[in-house]
């Protein structure tokens, strides 16, 4: 399966073998990352990255092929991310596959972005259904009911902010450049996590959302009471604001997995962690101690697979085409397209 990732900053392709008892297997992943085009703008503009797409996509796609050793003749299908994402991205790599399906007579797998993010586990770990999936992106916060492949509940959500962004914006804020997540943990480490109380929205209700808005208005009033800021309050800003979303996140987890546990009594609990967040060490290390506290299995994939790749899209591809799910050339790309709609679903007659 060839597939093909465009939804934000991140142009990339993968070629990835599914065998027949579901197993995956890599054969190439290039990623092209576009943060020298933004970095100026201190965020992703939509335009440009639509433009880089334009002009890089179909070197990648040939270098993805050339890295796995196979010819567009060779792939079974061809699979992309048809959204939610930025329109103007999403367009150019679906628009791409349809023009590789049409032209070489292979199937097209049209690619939910937060289904590849949910089934990447399958092919790092070959985790079973049902599990628990935690996507923490730039874009996205949710907890998500994975019980198989189109098959999604989503159980809570952010009512504002994606952690990512939170990230980033707290790092805007403190001048610390973008993309802000590595660059807030990397500044914490010598700050004093202990030394601000920030508020933990929501936290107190029981519902399974996120909340992080009035978290970043509360750092950035406690910037402006300090300003001009020290190294060392920006440190203690940085560690106090981390230490705040690993809470809150771990706290929502422990009520994520015992909801898996009163649904789910005697079976095996699983916590997958997708999206570039995951890769936060004092966000893995509270995970981590929820998991072993509640007994489960907390699985993190690589974070080259965590962040955007064509690996994860190719493998959601591969899953979807196993069943028979095959998409129509006219399949119109969506900036917003939520997991658990039912037009996810794969219908029992399509195998
Ligand atoms: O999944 P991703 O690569 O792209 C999408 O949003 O789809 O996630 C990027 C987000 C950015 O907001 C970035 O600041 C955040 O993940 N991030 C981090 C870390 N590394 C990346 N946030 C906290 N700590 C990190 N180490
Ligand atoms: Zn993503």
């Amino acid at each position: 399966m060839l597939g093909i990732e465009t939804s934000c900053d991140e142009t990339a392709a993968a070629v990835v073998l599914r065998d027949e008892f579901g197993k995956g297997s890599i054969r190439s992943n290039v990623v092209r990352s576009q943060l020298d085009e933004h970095a100026a703008f201190g965020g992703v503009v939509p335009e440009l990255a639509a433009r880089a797409h334009v002009t890089y996509l179909d070197h990648i796609i040939a270098q993805a092929c050339r890295e796995a050793g196979v010819s567009l003749d060779e792939v079974d299908a061809i699979a992309a991310t048809a959204g939610p994402g930025l329109i103007g991205g999403v367009l150019v790599g679906l628009t791409t596959a349809k023009a590789l399906a049409a032209a070489l007579g292979k199937p097209l797998i049209a690619v939910n972005h937060l289904e590849a993010h949910a089934l990447t586990a399958r092919l790092t770990d070959g985790v079973q259904f049902p599990y628990l999936m935690l996507l923490v992106s730039g874009g996205h916060s949710q907890f998500v009911l994975v019980r198989g492949v189109g098959d999604y509940q989503r159980w809570g959500s952010t009512i504002d902010d994606a952690l990512g962004e939170a990230f980033d914006k707290v790092a805007k804020l403190l001048t610390l450049g973008h993309p802000g997540g590595p660059a807030v943990e990397r500044i914490a480490r010598s700050g004093d996590p202990k030394r601000f109380k920030f508020p933990r929205p929501l936290l107190r209700e029981a519902r399974l959302d996120f909340s992080f808005s009035g978290l970043k208005t509360a750092v950035r009033l406690q910037a402006e009471a300090l300003a001009p800021l020290s190294d060392q309050d920006v440190a203690d800003i940085a560690a106090s604001f981390q230490a705040a979303v690993a809470e809150i996140v771990a706290v929502r987890s422990r009520q994520a997995l015992e909801r898996f546990a009163s649904e789910f009594p005697g079976q095996a609990m699983r916590l997958v962690v997708a999206g570039g967040v995951a890769a936060n060490q004092t966000i893995g290390a509270a995970l981590r101690a929820v998991c072993v506290e509640a007994g489960a299995t907390l699985v993190v994939p690589p974070m080259a697979l965590c962040t955007d790749n064509g690996a994860m899209v190719a493998w959601a591809g591969a899953e979807r085409f196993a069943l028979g799910a095959l998409d129509d050339l006219d399949f119109t790309a969506r900036p917003r397209w939520p997991l658990d709609l039912d037009d996810m679903r794969i219908e029992p007659d399509a195998a």
